[in-house]
Formats: C-alpha cells, structure tokens, sequence
C-alpha cells in the first residue's frame, strides 16, 4: 500500500483495505462521472453538434429540453429520442427574438421546477462573405442569432442554473474566433466575443456555483460546412485547410459532444473560464508545419 502523506489519501488508501471502503469508492466515482437526473437545455439540438450533446448527455442520465426553429424536424428527433429511452423535451423558438427566448425559459423552468444544472448555448449560424461584401443585414443577423441570443440566454437562465446549486454554461465558439480565416471576419468577430464572455461569466458567477467553459470546434461534419463540399471550388478550399491540419481530416460531432459532457460532469467541477478548442491541431500549427509532407 503507497503511504500518501496528504490526510485525505491517507483516508482513501485506508478505506480501500476493505471490501466496503472499495465498493463506496465505486459509488463516489461513479457519482464523479454520472449527470443522473440533472436538467439541462440544449439550443439547436435537431442536427449537428447540438443533436450530438443531446445524445451525450442524455447517455450520462440528464433529462433535457431542446429548441430549434421547425416544428417538423424537431418533433421527428422528439420522436427518436423517445424510442431510444432518453428523456427529451423540446419547444419551436427562435432565438434571434428576445421574446420568444423569455418563452422558452418560462417553459424549461416549469418543466424542471425551477432549476437547471447546464445550459448549451449551441445553436449558432453563418454567413459567408468576404469584408466588403457584408452589409447591415448580415450584421444584424450574426449579432442577433450568435451574440445576443446567447447573453441573454445565458442571464434568463442564471436564476435556474443558482437555484440547482450546481450550474454549468456551456458555450459553442469556432477555431475562427481566433484565427484569421477567409469569408468568415464577422461570424469569428462575434465568436471571438463569446470567448471573452466566458472569463466575465466564470468570475461573476462563480459565487453562485456556476461553472462556465467554451468549446471552440474546427471544422466539423454538419449541415454548417456541407455547402463547402458540394462544389469543387468548396472542396478544393476544404481540403486546403485539412491539409495544414495536424490531425488531416474534418471533425465528428461526436468528438465534440464528448468534451462537453465532460465539462458538465462533477468530475470536471475545477475546471471554469476555459476556451479549449477541439481543433485537429490546427491552433497549434502556425503553418510552417505541413502534415501531407511527412
Ligand atoms: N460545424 C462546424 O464546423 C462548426 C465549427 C465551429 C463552430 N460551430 C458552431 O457549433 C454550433 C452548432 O453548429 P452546427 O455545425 O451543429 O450547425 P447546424 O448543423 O446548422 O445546426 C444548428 C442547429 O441550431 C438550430 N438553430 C440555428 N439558429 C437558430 C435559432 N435562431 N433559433 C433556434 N435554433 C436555431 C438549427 O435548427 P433550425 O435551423 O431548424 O432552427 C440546428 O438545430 C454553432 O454555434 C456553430 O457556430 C460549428
């Protein structure tokens, strides 16, 4: 038995001498690793990334409520979910309009009794256009639908998320909003926006116990970057940004969801603030590195 000096190991490595003290070490790790029975909200869960977290989460035990602006496609989800035994709510919302946003919360919290343990600002949109080409409307667009929403999502939750006593914040940024990338200069703008965002909302609400972390995905296998591949001058540009990516292929939304369950699970309940970007690789290669020529 390793002697460990520091009073709670110590306790831990006595308590493993036994056949209990192993079965209740059993019982608190898997409490570490488990969102049993916590509430969460999952913008824009219908497709892509944000169908994946549902999916993530609902596997950890939580019990959910999504949105997303039609009817059809959200009800045949609800109807997936259902014969997969997760428990999934969901209600038409669209985010860009503040009202709307005060409906939704008014409706997660009458569902979860007044308190949620997670919010997943994922629903996001894009435009792409190079600098000069962008006009009022597609600012106003990006502004409301990626920045705003999210601001005022995330304070309509704050007093179900400080009710729970256990609260997390998941926000979903983009490789782009922190470095340059063609056609992309306003939707990476407001991105960039959110990464600030998380440091302000981790320190102010961290008194509530409120954890608040980001989530910065690369490019990654939905709807988003489909157009991209369905021309050749799309997928030519594609594949020239895959071939400066370490990792020489785009993402899974699956290999982003399993970091955002992990950011929610008690297991992670140090960890507030952060910006990590789920990436390949490509934040890290400046571009003097090319991964086809090894
Ligand atoms: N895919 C990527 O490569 C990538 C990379 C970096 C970051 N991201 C970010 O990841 C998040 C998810 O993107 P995705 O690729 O999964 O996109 P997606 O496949 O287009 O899915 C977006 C989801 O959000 C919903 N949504 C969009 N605007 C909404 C609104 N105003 N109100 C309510 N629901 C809305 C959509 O449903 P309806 O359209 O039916 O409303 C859909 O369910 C976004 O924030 C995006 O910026 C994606």
């Amino acid at each position: 038995m390793v002697n460990i000096l520091c009073t709670t190991g110590r306790i831990r490595t006595e308590a493993l001498k036994t056949n209990m003290g192993q079965e209740l070490f059993g019982i608190a790790r898997n409490k570490r690793w488990s969102l049993n029975g916590m509430t969460a909200l999952v913008t824009g869960g219908t497709r892509g990334i944000g169908y994946s977290i549902i999916e993530e989460l609902a596997e950890f035990g939580a019990i959910i409520h999504t949105c997303s602006r039609n009817q059809t496609e959200l009800n045949e989800r609800l109807k997936e979910w259902e014969n997969k035994g997760y428990k999934v709510t969901g209600s038409v919302c669209d985010l860009s309009s503040r009202e709307q946003r005060e409906k939704l919360m008014e409706t997660v919290s009458s569902n979860f009794q007044g308190k949620l343990n997670i919010l997943v600002n994922n629903a996001g949109v894009s435009v792409g256009k190079v600098i000069l080409e962008v006009d009022d409307e597609d600012m106003s667009y990006i502004r409301r639908n990626n920045f705003e929403s999210t601001y005022n999502m995330s304070q309509l939750a704050h007093p179900l998320l400080k009710a729970s006593g256990n609260g997390n914040i998941i926000f979903i940024s983009s490789v782009s909003s922190s470095i340059a990338l063609p056609v992309v200069s306003l939707y990476g703008a407001y991105k960039a926006a959110i990464n600030q965002l998380t440091k302000n909302f981790a320190c102010e609400w961290a008194k509530d116990n409120i954890r608040v972390n980001t989530v910065a995905p690369w490019l990654i296998r939905t709807h988003m970057i489909k157009p991209l591949e369905e021309y050749p001058a799309g997928r030519e540009f594609l594949n020239s940004l895959l071939s400066r990516t370490p990792i020489c292929r785009t993402g899974e939304p699956e290999e982003v969801s399993s970091l955002v369950a992990f950011l929610c699970l008690p297991a992670a309940s140090y960890i507030t603030g952060q910006i990590i970007y789920i990436d390949g690789g490509i934040t890290v290669n400046a571009g003097g590195f090319d991964p086809t020529q090894i």
